[in-house]
């Protein structure tokens, strides 16, 4: 499929030229008409406003604009081919339904096509993509775990629409807290401890250490010492560091395994410890720097931001200027259109201040904060530790446990390695749906119930309407061995049918207003929606039972809402197994 466009944008593309015609030299060059998918089937398949923003500037009532339009698209050599019919409704909408035999014609073309018809917007375009970035020596907490989920389905995505993108894990692995943990690993650390948990034993020492600083002025002074020696490149303190970062990475690791999330670079702070002093010396070529209480920063009170520290009092180097110098080296080495960080909503005044600085250092490249809402967790859900800290590895067993019930129950014919094989598929299916089906924004909170449940939105069940498809289609193997589906055409005869027809050939609308806006939900919301007129069309209709011909056009129809549903729960990281 070349040059594919949605049905909204080729439809929008008639609506333009018939303005055009009917309106000669009086349109604005810089007007787009819109056509958009209804809200509600009954107004048709897809609407026109224009006629209502166009009024003011044609000098004309509405209605009379949307007359003129829709006779210029009713001439008969100009009738678009994918419009059945057009239809004029209260002020000036433009009501228009489409055609079945081109909407069979497009999901053929759909089939034939690798990206399913999702025109491939990021040709040539880099995106980095900054996500997950948890911190050596801690637990990741809530907020990487979302990261991470959020960040690797926006990966995903992009991949699919033809971006160029660059996966980069940016690990919290270097700052002051290393003074501490060096100075507590040699005095208190349990080797037996380390060896279990490494994390967890990690994050004991430093808080210990920590502690124990607040109290004892020169265990501070000590922790310092240790600071500067591993800047300074010291050999056994580098060890060290080395150490507690391979061990965190060890942990990380299993998780992202689990998870399935890969990542291009992992490359963390420390990478960019060479670049600190060049930032500030950028920073005041640009005349950008200024002296406040013995720090150095950059004054955004203007831009109702405060200051942004680049180098505190002690001399040491901020967050911030990290940030500044990985945009920098991003830029040179990978020239991205955008990089988008995925982090929760308590750093967006962070990303605020340095997104405001390379700005004024008039950086090339659109930076985008995608945040999220810390998600709640009900008392009891499972094993939290205080705040936000839990233990991944707990709540992916949990999830595992409870989907083998399930496929125990539905499934229990199936070999038990394979229960657990499909296990796996649907409980971590079912943790990932259940934080990417929401708006990022808001507050949720995560219950088993909501996040397993079979009859609601949930990864079980579209994976269980995925595999009642294929369950469908091998019967129908099994039974008719001499149908043979790539000579049939998914025929669109029944309301249902066009409904379903219209949904499928929807998905790149879906996947391109997902990536756009950076919301894998509007993603999870159309796998749904599908998944529900396919569970009506289920029964309402003979599938085996059908005459030969229509069923053969049926089961090509259903085969294609299971292909869709695989593609887009794997655009979401999550595994469609062919059973459940
Ligand atoms: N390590 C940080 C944290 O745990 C997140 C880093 C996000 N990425 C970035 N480039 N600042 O809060």
């Amino acid at each position: 499929m070349k040059n594919t466009k949605t049905l909204g944008e080729e439809l929008s593309l008639y609506v333009q030229a018939a303005l055009h015609d009917a309106f000669p030299e009086m349109i604005p060059n810089d007007f787009e008409a819109t056509v958009v998918k209804t809200a509600d089937s009954r107004n048709g398949d897809y609407q026109c406003n224009d006629a209502m923003a166009l009024s003011k500037i044609l000098r004309k009532a509405p209605r009379e604009i949307a007359n003129a339009i829709v006779e210029t698209l009713e001439k008969p050599d100009r009738k678009p081919e994918m419009v059945s019919s057009l239809e004029i409704a209260g002020p000036g909408f433009i009501n228009f339904r489409l055609n079945s035999e081109w909407i069979a014609d497009r999901l053929l073309a759909i089939e034939d096509d690798a990206f399913r018809g999702v025109p491939q917007v990021g040709a040539e375009k880099t995106v980095v993509i900054d996500y997950s970035s948890p911190n050596v020596a801690k637990p990741m907490h809530i907020g990487h775990i979302r990261s991470t989920v959020i960040g690797n389905a926006l990966d995903r995505l992009h991949r699919f629409c033809g971006f160029r993108v660059l996966s980069d894990n940016h690990l919290g692995d270097w700052g002051t807290q290393f003074g501490l943990i060096i100075l507590g690993y040699r005095h208190f650390v349990d080797q037996k401890a380390l060896e279990a948990s490494p994390v967890q034993e990690l994050e004991r020492v430093y808080v210990e250490s920590y502690q124990k600083s607040k109290e004892d002025e020169s265990w501070l002074d000590q922790a310092r010492k240790e600071l500067v020696k591993l800047q300074q490149g010291d050999e056994e303190n580098l060890a060290l560091w080395k150490k507690f970062v391979a061990l965190s990475m060890g942990e990380f690791d299993k998780i992202y395994e689990r998870l399935d999330v890969r990542f291009d670079l992992t490359r963390g702070e420390s990478f960019y410890n060479e670049d600190l002093p060049g930032v500030l010396t950028r920073l005041d070529e640009a005349g950008l720097l200024v002296e406040s209480d013995g720090a150095m920063v950059v004054d955004l009170e203007a831009e109702k931001l405060g200051v942004c520290i680049v180098r505190k009092t002690d001399g040491g180097f901020n967050y911030a200027t990290t940030d500044l110098a990985t945009v920098f080296s991003r830029v040179r080495e990978f020239e991205p259109e955008t990089i988008l960080y995925v982090t929760d909503e308590r750093q967006q005044r962070h990303f605020r201040q340095f997104f405001t600085v390379c700005e004024k250092l008039g950086e090339g490249v659109n930076l985008e904060h995608v945040w999220f809402g810390l998600m709640r967790l009900p008392e009891g859900t499972f094993s939290t530790r205080q705040g936000n800290v839990i233990k991944l590895e707990v709540l992916l067993d949990e999830a595992e446990r409870r989907a083998l019930e399930i496929v125990q129950s539905s499934s229990p014919d199936l070999p038990e390695a394979q229960q657990r094989d499909v296990a796996r598929a649907v409980g971590i299916g079912a943790l990932k749906y259940a934080d990417l089906s929401q708006n990022p924004q808001s507050l949720v909170t995560f219950t088993w119930d909501k996040a397993m449940a079979l009859d609601g939105n949930s990864a079980p069940y579209l994976q269980y309407a995925h595999a009642r498809i294929r369950s469908v289609l091998d019967k129908h193997a099994a039974q008719f061995p001499d149908d043979t589906l790539e000579g049939a055409i998914p025929v669109c005869t029944l309301d249902l049918e066009k409904g379903l027809g219209l949904k499928v050939a929807q998905f790149p609308e879906a996947v391109l207003g997902a990536t756009k806006h950076y919301r894998p939900n509007y993603l999870a919301d159309y796998l749904y929606e599908l998944a529900q007129q396919y569970s009506t069309y289920h029964q309402s209709v003979p599938f085996l039972k059908s005459e030969d011909g229509v069923r053969e056009s049926r089961m090509r129809l259903i085969r294609m809402v299971a292909d869709t549903l695989k593609t887009g729960l794997g655009l979401l990281g999550i595994e469609a197994p062919e059973r459940i």
